[in-house]
């Protein structure tokens, strides 16, 4: 397993060309279940669970051809020739889920394995059953897979998501794109990876209004054709990085970002006197006096999101005061906390909230990441901390993040990757 070593203290400076989202990548990769003809993507980030997405779409019968000149351009031709995601794929990564909707609305049946818990929560699929239900799937549970069928075809219908979900929320559009008829879903999740995927769709003939609200209608096509798409930049990279400049008193320039996406990352940072200013192609995001403390709730979109919070943990565990983060997404998304306190820092968990006292500095030490975004968030105070940070399980981080040592050694950072 990799390990980084890295040596804190110096404030970051230069620009981070930031990637395309991991999370509108994968639901868009499935896409491609959705017709017989091309699609093509571009933009799509070099990250492990994009590589299980291709094996797992290649493995239903699909080419996917990869451009020699772009590495982030991938082309996906050809049929569906088995309507199974195997357990071994699925339990590598939760999104295996979202080809589900897809294979359904194609083929009439899928059968794709359950995908477990993992480190962040339990973390169920109930809301994706009972909304491909709602549109005339049989679904049955048999052996740890999901075993779906709708021998003729689904069939449009009004679905209220009970609380929101992203996940659920593509996967039953995606699969309403096929759907005989005209589907409502009301109170769906309404992040911008998703209004990516409607793009996408609609590039490829669905017809979906009211993409970035909550209510959307979906009026099925016979078939949808092939297309070109180049995916959304990532923001949650994006306000990883704009943490980095944050904690180190640097300033970063984040190339391809765009803050409309960001709003409430954006207030938090400069509620915690961090600079962000908009330019032609790039956030410029930089601080030069001292760090404050703040409260975070995190929301569904538009509200500060769930995947910011262990980065923000890191960066008010040295702002001056006290904070506090409440989590009402994930149940179990403080796993970060006992490593950043092995650091130094004076964070202390009562059920969903963390309170913060921000201290002076921390100390390099060694520490294990838990999850994805856990990893950075030791990341972050490994640049910040005096000594050496010793990160074990990298793993986790390569998932999401692609050339992270690459992009922070550009910008002065002392991170190295020992390969084992
Ligand atoms: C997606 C993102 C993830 C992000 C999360 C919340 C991808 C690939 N992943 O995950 O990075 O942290 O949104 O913004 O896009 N729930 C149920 N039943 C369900 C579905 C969800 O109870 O059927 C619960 C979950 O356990 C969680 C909450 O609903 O507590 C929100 O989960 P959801 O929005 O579905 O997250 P994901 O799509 O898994």
């Amino acid at each position: 397993m990799d390990r980084f070593f890295i040596r804190g203290g110096k404030p970051l400076a230069g620009g981070i060309l930031i990637g395309g989202a991991k999370n509108a990548a994968l639901p868009i990769m499935a896409c491609a279940l959705l017709t017989s003809e091309t699609l093509s993507l571009r933009n799509v980030p070099r990250i492990v669970d994009i590589h299980t997405m291709h094996d797992l779409i290649q493995q239903h019968g699909l080419q996917i051809s990869i451009d020699k000149d772009d590495p982030h351009h991938f082309t996906f031709e050809g049929e569906i020739t088995n309507s199974e995601a195997p357990y071994h794929i699925v339990s590598k990564m939760r999104a295996s889920i979202l080809v589900l909707g897809p294979l359904l609305a194609r083929c009439g049946k899928a059968r794709v394995s359950l995908p477990g818990g993992c480190a962040i929560g339990t973390r169920p699929v109930n809301l994706h059953l009972e909304a491909l239900t709602a549109l005339g799937a049989e679904i049955e549970i048999d052996s740890g897979y999901i075993n779906a069928k709708a021998p003729k075809g689904l069939v449009g219908t009004r679905f209220v998501f009970p609380f929101v979900s992203v996940g659920a929320t593509e996967n039953t559009i995606m699969a309403a794109c096929l759907a005989k008829g005209k589907t409502e879903l009301v109170n769906a999740a309404r992040e911008p990876e998703i209004c990516d995927l409607v793009d996408c769709l609609r590039s490829m003939g669905a017809n979906i209004q009211g993409k970035g609200t909550g209510d959307l209608i979906i009026e099925g096509v016979d078939a949808l054709h092939g297309a070109e798409h180049s995916i959304l930049f990532d923001r949650i990279e994006c306000g990883t990085y704009a943490c980095a400049a944050g904690i180190t008193g640097g300033e970063l320039r984040l190339i391809g970002a765009q803050s409309q996406y960001l709003g409430a990352v954006i207030h938090a940072l400069e509620e915690c006197g961090v600079e962000v200013f908009q330019e032609e192609n790039a956030l410029r995001v930089r601080r030069t006096g001292s760090l404050r403390g703040i409260d975070i709730m995190t929301e569904p979109y538009p509200g500060f999101p769930t995947d910011m919070q262990a980065q923000f943990m890191a960066l008010l565990s040295v702002s001056e005061g006290a904070s506090m983060i409440s989590e009402t997404i994930f149940e179990n998304r403080f796993m970060h906390v006992p490593e950043l306190n092995r650091m130094g820092a004076r964070i202390n968990v009562h059920g969903s909230s963390a309170i913060i006292r921000g201290v002076h500095s921390l100390s390099g030490a060694p520490v294990m990441a838990t999850d994805l975004r856990a990893s950075f968030s030791l990341i972050l105070a490994g640049l910040a901390a005096a000594g050496e940070t010793r990160l074990n399980r990298v793993y986790h981080l390569d998932r999401g993040y692609e050339a992270v040592e690459k992009k922070l050694t550009a910008c002065g950072a002392q991170i190295e990757r020992i390969k084992s």
